[in-house]
């Protein structure tokens, strides 16, 4: 048995982390697209074709339920996923929902019309892919009214995590910080809408400064599953865990081990 994570390269392994803490238990099976990342630069049919690529080799590899670890595939694909190409007995959740239920205060399952909730400005920080899709703001329209979103797409920052070049991802940090600012002044909260960001989070926060409220997804994605998993245990598949790439391994392997501090052994997908 075995939960599918995806994510199109190193990022979703801070989604990985928190959910094998939430879920010791449960054993994942974690596949990058390191060969096609990063995705936030693609179009939203590039997006899409992946996306059910690469889900579909976790559902060969006997995943049941996949996450998709990433903010741009759950923008860019996962609507059109469920709505024509989810194989009968086979599930795909993302990675947004959650997020927005813990920014606006709202339990899973909460339908009542949209209200207005305590925070009024957010500050996105997304892939370029995710702020064109405006997924974020329409999940948000459903649930809450009355905030003001501002977005900064953050080019490059991807590239320069999955290259391990921290210090020209730190710089474009603050440079992409300061183009936020330059919109919204005083955000309250700041979305790190992407699963690669975290691994900066530190940056994001001291750029920001202590008064800003930072949403990052891992730990909630984490909640949202162990919920999901109590409500449907029939969705824990066949597979044994595993960490599969389908760029060049020990490349992906030396530089998760950096950014997890612990020995991950990718292999070939
Ligand atoms: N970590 C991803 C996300 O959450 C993917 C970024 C990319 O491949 O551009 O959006």
């Amino acid at each position: 048995m075995a939960v599918g994570i995806f994510d199109s390269g190193l990022g979703g392994l801070t989604v990985l982390d928190a959910v094998q803490e939430r879920l010791p238990d449960v054993p994942f099976a974690y596949l990058a697209d390191s060969a096609n990342a990063p995705y936030g630069v693609r179009t939203t049919d590039d997006i899409y074709a992946l996306t059910c690529a690469a889900t579909q080799q976790l559902f060969d590899e006997g995943c049941d339920l996949v996450v998709l670890a990433c903010n741009t595939a759950s923008a860019a694909a996962l609507r059109r996923m469920q709505e024509n190409w989810v194989p009968p007995g086979k599930r795909v959740l993302g990675v947004f929902v959650p997020l927005i239920e813990a920014l606006t205060e709202r339990q899973w399952g909460d339908n009542s019309p949209p209200r207005e909730v305590a925070i009024r400005n957010v500050a996105l920080f997304a892939t370029p892919a995710t702020v064109a899709s405006r997924a974020f703001q329409r999940e948000l329209a459903f649930r809450a009214i009355g905030v003001d979103v501002e977005t900064q797409a953050c080019g490059g920052v991807v590239d320069a995590i999955e290259e391990g070049d921290m210090i020209l991802a730190e710089a474009l940090v603050r440079s992409h910080v300061d183009a936020l600012r330059r919109k919204m002044p005083t955000p309250e909260a700041a979305v790190l809408g992407c699963t690669h960001y975290p691994l900066l989070q530190d940056v994001f926060q001291a750029a920001l400064g202590n008064e800003v409220k930072l949403f990052s997804q891992a730990g909630l994605v984490a909640e949202s599953l162990a919920d999901y998993l109590t409500r449907h245990p029939d969705m824990l598949g066949t597979s044994d865990g595993c960490l599969l790439t389908t760029g060049d391994a020990r490349r992906v392997s030396d530089r998760a081990t950096q950014f997890m501090r612990r020995e991950m052994v990718f292999s070939t997908a």
